[in-house]
């Protein structure tokens, strides 16, 4: 995946610029505060329908103004034919989105058309943080690869929404009829078995991967390896049996906490409380690996999600690194810049000296405007 061009319009701190990219490394330079990372989300925009980092999207939109837009040229290698897609951002209303100057219905047909990794700091504590951070990584990296993974979350939110507001009524004394709680356990349990053999198929794939990064970055003798834990999922499970009896599994269990779940106005059961476990020489690497350790692994995790990209869409997604390589130490630099060498890449830096100056386009960022 190539972008070769994005243009800014009353997005952030931008008015209105154009920026063109290199296939190769881009660094967009420049001080604190002046709208580096600004460009970068509204590319990120485009992977995600969304920002990583403003719950709103009106926060997007520049102050005094009604409406951001934005609008990409990209395609899938150097070769291929170059795709448009345009997104303006109201501050009432909905998002206007196309691609090639047609009109999409929604976000969800346009995730997965221009996909992206993004690095940001907070990446770095994918081993070390709480569980909702790594099921967010699996998420968002599955929705940019299968389209139905995007329908099968969105179900399972709504049927876990209504539960939760059911439990509510439940526990304030209302009389719910049992075939209410069958069909949200029904929901869930479907919607949920579909996400969890997802899930246990990428981190398959994703472990092998990170096995092979880590130990190319630390030079070490410990292995890693990756699993998925659900109670969708056994030992041994195929891909189609994590669907249909992972389901049943779920079922059961949803149902059996019935009581338990209106006590304590919670859902106890479901992928909703997935994880991954990570462990180094089989041991838990929350617990005893070394903070180095920690962060070399979360490094690979992200560097995975790219090969895992490619094994299943054919090509590299585009890889976007926000004020990671400055908490970085210069051997792990140097490694995360060598994996992307052929790649393209954006990446936002307070300083030049990290690059070689060969190749790399550079762009400084001056109070939102491009100088
Ligand atoms: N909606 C907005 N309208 C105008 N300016 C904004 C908006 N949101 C953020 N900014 C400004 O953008 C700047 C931060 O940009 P950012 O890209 O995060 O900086 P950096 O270059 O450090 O990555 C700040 O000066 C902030 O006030
Ligand atoms: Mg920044």
């Amino acid at each position: 995946m190539i972008c070769k061009r994005i243009s800014y319009k009353n997005f952030r701190n931008i008015e209105n610029e154009e920026l063109e990219l290199s296939p190769g490394v881009n660094v967009i330079r420049g001080e604190n505060a002046q709208g580096k990372s600004n460009m970068l989300e509204g590319l990120y925009f485009f992977a995600r329908g969304r920002s990583f980092r403003a719950s709103k999207d009106k926060e997007l939109i520049r102050f005094g103004e009604n409406e951001a837009q934005l609008s990409i040229d990209y395609s899938r290698d150097e070769s291929s034919l170059t795709s448009t897609l345009t997104a303006s951002i109201p501050s009432q209303g909905k998002k206007l989105i196309t691609r090639n100057g047609a009109r999409l219905s929604s976000l969800k047909e346009m995730i997965g058309s221009f996909r992206a990794v993004l690095f940001a700091p907070s990446h770095l504590t994918l081993v070390d943080g709480g569980p909702s951070l790594r099921r967010s990584f699996m998420d968002i990296a599955l929705s940019q690869l299968y389209p139905a993974y995007l329908d099968s979350l969105a179900q399972y939110n709504r049927a876990l929404g209504q539960r939760t507001a059911l439990l509510k009524e439940a526990a304030s004394g209302k009389r719910i009829d049992s075939y209410m709680w069958e069909i949200y356990a029904d929901q869930l349990a479907a919607s949920g078995a579909r996400i969890a053999a997802r899930r246990w198929e990428y981190l398959s794939g994703l472990s092998e991967s990170v096995s092979q990064f880590f130990s190319e970055m630390t030079s070490g003798r410990e292995t890693p390896s990756l699993v998925y834990k659900s109670d969708a999922v056994s030992e041994g499970m195929t891909y189609e049996e994590i669907v249909a009896e992972g389901s049943k599994i779920l079922f059961e269990q949803i149902i059996l906490s019935l009581e338990k779940d209106i006590k304590y106005g919670i859902n106890s059961h479901g992928i909703h409380r997935d994880d991954i476990s990570i462990r180094l020489n089989s041991k838990d690497a929350r617990l005893y690996a070394s903070q180095g350790q920690r962060r070399s692994l979360a490094l690979s995790m992200k560097l995975s999600e790219g090969e895992m990209a490619k094994r299943i869409c054919g090509e590299y997604p585009v890889f976007l690194l926000d004020d990671v390589l400055s908490e970085l130490d210069a051997g792990r630099r140097s490694f995360i810049l060598g994996c992307l060498n052929q790649r393209q890449i954006v990446v936002t830096s307070c300083e030049d000296e990290h690059f070689d100056r060969d190749g790399v386009k550079f762009i400084t960022v001056k109070d939102g405007r491009i100088i």
